[in-house]
């Protein structure tokens, strides 16, 4: 391809018009006469969905086979970078051979609720995880030299109306939870496209949003790649691309391409900016076709990658007298229909035809001949009704053996993308039958396949529980080799497991159908629960090993640290593998400010580490905290603020079991702040420099005490005045200072509070000098 700006100079308008919108369900507009190719993208996120030759309009065609890895729920909770670059680099290659440029993902959308049907598709609850997951992931697939598509840009928590809901979330909560989530992700990894989100954000389309887009996508984030639309998300494109949205997709005839023209012709859309969204569009054309890119992969090798990953995302949640692993020579039953149909995706757009496929029985036949084993389907899965024969079968194999093996989770069309869930438990059929068998007293050891919690008052009953969430083609694998102990689980949960829907945070009203209001705030997920002091069913960060662990030796670099002087810390930790068998450990840090002066989570988790040990081997692991690690957003000042005092850095095996911890002093400017005669005293007194000059001034305003010859009279005076000084004192707290006027009877004139002011803006612009 030629230079870009030579192109975009040889354009016509309408060949500027129609490269804003696709030209098929799945490619960008060629235009050969200039030397434009098409560009052709599929879904994502954790595999290839690339319809097969004969396409259909819809796009609803099956797609061509492709490694189907974990979705994002389960790897998420293996907590391990490398792994998921890994998997992204696989994606990449697989759609090297397909000729694919785009993957339509990952998705970071943080999980509101357990409800939202779409959660097996996104990571966590928490931003931080969330974030470094999808910029691992996203730096995988570019590695290979094709792009990643970040989604759904923003604040997408539900599939009700997710068309057309309207997300009212406040400035503070925007950005701590819901963008943070994207940010390190598109400032570090760079993807090469995002996708803006159906839903409005505070009452603007996130295809058209200026906030969103134009602000802090572009502007403060200096995002400069390609902003396009969830499909069929466009609403306003004119005031997309003014600002900062470029390409509407899919495409739908030539309607919106005479819209653009008319919209430049008339005056109401700039050429120019018209002119930057095919500039950034054809950017993004010219680095799909650089190359002659060319990968070969082994699909087995790819398969083999989809295993490791489920391994590692799976998560021990309950191992009562080390039932779990079994020897070989253990006679099981295995119980449950989800033994033969397993559950290792969701529904909607980002289901994928395995490359290669096995049942937790077929794995069993072919990899594990002498295992002594018997199968019942125990439950219908179409249905939630109870069927006597599965039942009484299920029993009578469960009598004559040393294990049962129970599979339980949640139906295939129970979570999908375009839907959410109405409650969190499993279907009824499977807890009717677990309670029966509970009754045969053998160890109950159950495999659950779900992509987002269910509520488990069944617990009670079993004697291990091992969580899959949804984990890919390589999951029946990946199951017999942790029960068999081959391998060791060292998932950890990136959700938390409420002990009941009515717990959870938004439980009063998700969803909300034409306005969502994040009345929450940022008290998502394990912020929630730990400022609410709620039991939880498992905690976020929770995962049982095999093997045992213990930490020590906490350092922080230094025990003070000056913001003023952009200084950093250096945290480091021993982690030491105190059992028998080899395993892996998720170091968790978290960060908890004391006595903060705004309300804020107890503790956010600010580091994550996931490191192999030996049995008896330790290993140090360091972190990096830097100013943001500290900060909230302050609307105030419109930024983010490290507030000044002392913040405790924990290292934790989960966010409630925090293990080591170490007391870190930070100095910081106050809050860069202008007083007016509508501050209020307590305000004032928060900032330092402006406090003193607040209590000369009210000193003054005092009665002169008497100092000789005090008579008794004198002294119940001195004390009365005293008592009735505290008692005001508390009261101005909450005073604008222009008020002590009213309360002065006129003593202290509006004229002296606007002199005040001056002596208080000037004490703090004094204090900021130095
Ligand atoms: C989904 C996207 C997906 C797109 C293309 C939309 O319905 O929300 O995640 O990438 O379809 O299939």
């Amino acid at each position: 391809m030629k230079e870009i700006k030579d192109i975009v100079k040889s354009l016509t308008l309408e060949e500027k018009a129609s490269l804003c919108q696709g030209s098929s369900f799945w490619e960008t507009k060629e235009i050969k006469e200039k030397g434009i190719p098409a560009i052709l993208m599929t879904d994502g996120p954790h595999g290839l969905r690339k319809e097969s030759e004969e396409k259909d309009q819809y796009g609803m065609n099956l797609s061509l086979p492709a490694t189907c890895f974990p979705t994002a729920s389960s790897i998420a909770n293996s907590w391990n970078e490398d792994l998921i670059w890994r998997v992204g680099e696989a994606l990449g290659k697989e759609c090297i051979a397909e000729n694919v440029s785009i993957l339509l993902g990952p998705g970071v959308n943080i999980k509101r609720s357990p409800l939202c049907g779409r959660n097996f598709e996104y990571f966590s609850e928490d931003p931080y995880l969330s974030s470094h997951m999808a910029k691992s992931q996203i730096l995988g697939i570019q590695s290979m030299g094709i792009g990643a598509s970040l989604k759904h840009f923003a604040v997408n928590n539900q599939e009700t109306q997710r068309m057309t809901v309207d997300a009212k979330v406040d400035e503070r909560t925007l950005r701590e939870i819901y963008l943070a989530s994207f940010e390190t992700a598109i400032k570090i990894a760079k993807p090469w496209t995002i996708m803006a989100a159906y839903n409005k954000v505070n009452g603007e389309y996130c295809c058209e949003h200026s906030h969103l887009l134009n602000e802090i996508l572009r502007d403060e984030w200096q995002y400069d790649g390609v902003v396009l639309s969830d499909w069929g998300a466009t609403n306003n494109q004119i005031v997309g691309i003014q600002n900062g949205f470029d390409l509407r997709m899919p495409f739908n005839g030539d309607y919106y391409t005479k819209v653009l023209i008319e919209a430049v012709e008339t005056g109401k859309l700039a050429e120019c900016v018209l002119d930057k969204t095919v500039t950034r569009i054809l950017t993004l054309v010219k680095k799909c076709i650089k190359n002659e890119l060319t990968a070969t992969f082994s699909k087995e090798e790819h398969h083999q990658l989809a295993v490791e990953a489920a391994i590692e995302s799976a998560v021990l949640l309950k191992n009562e007298h080390s039932t779990l692993p079994i020897t070989r020579n253990t006679k099981i039953a295995i119980i449950g229909r989800l033994a033969q149909h397993i559950r290792y995706q969701g529904g909607g757009s980002s289901h994928v035809i395995p490359s290669k496929y096995k049942t937790l029985l077929n794995v069993l036949e072919d990899d594990y001949p002498d295992v002594e084993y018997t199968y019942s389907p125990g439950y219908r899965l179409k249905q939630d009704v109870d069927d006597s024969q599965y039942i009484s079968e299920a029993l009578i194999a469960a009598e004559t053996v040393d294990a049962v093996l129970f599979c339980l989770g949640l139906p295939n069309t129970w979570e999908s993308e375009g839907l959410d869930r109405k409650h969190l438990e499993i279907p009824k059929n499977q807890q009717h039958l677990l309670k029966q068998l509970s009754a045969l007293n053998k160890p109950i050891i159950c495999l659950l396949f779900s992509g987002s919690p269910v509520e488990m008052p069944w617990l009670g009953n079993v004697e291990s529980l091992l969580y899959f969430s949804t984990a890919g083609q390589g999951m029946s694998e990946a199951a017999w080799k942790l029960v068999f102990g081959e391998r060791n689980p060292s998932g950890k949960l990136a959700e938390t497991f409420p002990i009941s829907l009515s717990h959870t945070p938004t439980s009063l009203t998700f969803p909300e159908k034409e306005q969502a209001n994040y009345a929450e705030g940022i008290y998502v997920g394990y912020r929630y629960y730990d400022k609410k002091k709620i039991s939880t069913l498992f905690d976020f960060g929770f995962g049982l090993s095999y093997t045992s662990w213990e930490y020590q030796n906490l350092n922080i670099s230094q025990s003070c640290l000056d913001f003023t002087k952009e200084e950093s810390l250096i945290v480091s930790v021993d982690v030491t593998n105190t059992g028998s068998r080899a395993g892996r450990e998720i170091v968790q840090l978290y960060v908890s400010k004391e006595e903060p002066k705004v309300h804020r989570p107890i503790k956010e988790l600010k580091g994550f580490k996931k490191v192999f040990c030996l049995p008896g081997e330790t290993k140090t692991v360091t972190f990096i905290l830097d100013r943001r690690s500290f900060a909230y957003y302050e609307e105030k000042i419109h930024d983010w603020y490290v507030e000044d005092g002392n913040y405790l850095i924990m290292i934790g095996k989960s966010v409630r079991d925090i293990v080591q911890q170490e007391i870190l002093k930070i100095n910081n400017n106050p809050l860069p702040v202008m007083f007016s005669p509508q501050s209020t005293v307590g305000e004032i007194r928060e900032h330092p420099a402006a406090s003193e000059v607040l209590k000369a001034v009210f000193s003054k305003m005092m009665p002169p005490k008497k100092t000789e010859n005090k008579t008794v009279n004198d002294i119940t005076d001195e004390e009365n005045f005293t008592d009735k000084a505290m008692a005001y004192d508390s009261m101005a707290e909450a005073m604008p200072l222009i008020k002590i006027s009213d309360m002065t009877a006129g003593l202290v004139t509006i004229e002296a509070i606007y002199q005040i002011v001056e002596q208080l803006n000037q004490a703090v612009m004094k204090s900021q000098r130095n």
